[in-house]
C-alpha cells in the first residue's frame, strides 16, 4: 500500500515499491514544512501549477535528483529551459506514465504564474492530478474552486482525494465539503490551510462537516504525519 506523508502546505511526497513521487514540493519558505529540499529525493516531481507556494523547490530538487517533472504545457517547457532535463509537458486530459504510476491532468478553475524578482516568467494554466500508483487512485485538486465537473472526476474511482480548504484563494472547507459529495471518494485529506494568515481554517471542523455530510472518512494530517492510502 503506498504512503501519503504530508510536508506542509500542497506538499505530499507519495511512496511505495521503491519509488517516491513529491506533488508541489514547496518547502523552503514555507514556515510549516516539515522537510528541507535536500531530505527528499523523489523520482517524479508532479506540479498541479507554477505559484511560488507549489513550484516550490522543484527545480533545485530535480536538478539535484534527476527526478522526473511532469506539468502542464508552458510550465513544462520553462523547466525545460531552466536546465531540468527530464520536463514532461502534457495539458488537461493527457495521461503521462512515470516510475511506478501515471498521472492524469484534469481541469482546476485558478490561475498559474510564476514570480521571480517581481516578474512572471513562468505562465500557464493550472491542473489537478489523477494519480495512479501502488495499485491506488489519489486525486490532488490543486489549488481550484468548487465546480461540477469533479463529478467526472469522481467516476475515475477514486480511493482518496486531496483538496485545498484555505478559502480566499481556492475552495473554502464548505465548498470542499461539496466536493467530496462530487468525488464519491473514499477518503478526503484537507490541505493549503494556516499556511499564512490569510488561509487560516480549523481543519477539524472540516473533519466534522465531511462526516456529517458525506459517508467519507476524513484524514487530518499534521505536516510531516503520513496516511496508508
Ligand atoms: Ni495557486
Ligand atoms: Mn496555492
Amino acid at each position: 500500500m503506498p504512503t501519503l506523508t504530508y510536508l506542509g502546505h500542497s506538499a505530499f511526497l507519495l511512496e511505495g515499491d521503491g519509488t517516491s513521487v513529491a506533488i508541489d514540493p514547496f518547502l523552503s519558505g514555507n514556515p510549516n514544512a516539515s522537510h528541507r529540499p535536500d531530505q527528499i529525493a523523489p523520482n517524479t516531481i508532479l506540479l498541479t501549477h507554477a505559484h511560488n507556494d507549489h513550484l516550490g523547490d522543484t527545480v533545485a530538487i530535480a536538478k539535484r535528483t534527476g527526478a522526473t517533472v511532469i506539468a502542464t504545457f508552458e510550465l513544462g517547457e520553462w523547466l525545460q529551459e531552466q536546465g531540468v532535463e527530464r520536463a514532461i509537458d502534457a495539458n488537461h486530459g493527457g495521461t503521462v506514465a512515470f516510475e511506478g504510476g501515471t498521472v492524469k491532468l484534469t481541469p482546476a478553475w485558478h490561475t498559474s504564474s510564476y514570480k521571480d524578482n517581481g516578474a512572471v516568467v513562468a505562465p500557464g494554466v493550472p491542473a489537478g492530478l489523477v494519480v495512479r500508483f501502488g495499485g491506488k487512485t489519489v486525486y490532488f485538486a490543486g489549488d481550484t474552486c468548487l465546480f461540477g465537473d469533479m463529478r467526472l472526476i469522481g467516476e475515475e474511482g477514486l480511493d482518496l482525494a486531496v483538496l485545498p480548504i484555505g478559502d480566499r484563494y481556492t475552495m473554502g472547507p464548505a465548498d470542499a465539503a461539496r466536493a467530496v459529495e462530487f468525488l464519491n471518494v473514499g477518503a478526503v485529506i484537507p490541505c493549503h490551510y494556516n499556511t499564512f494568515p490569510s488561509i487560516r481554517q480549523d481543519p477539524h471542523a472540516f473533519r466534522r462537516l465531511v462526516e456529517e455530510r458525506t459517508t467519507s472518512r476524513c484524514v487530518v494530517l499534521d505536516p510531516g504525519q503520513s496516511h496508508e492510502v
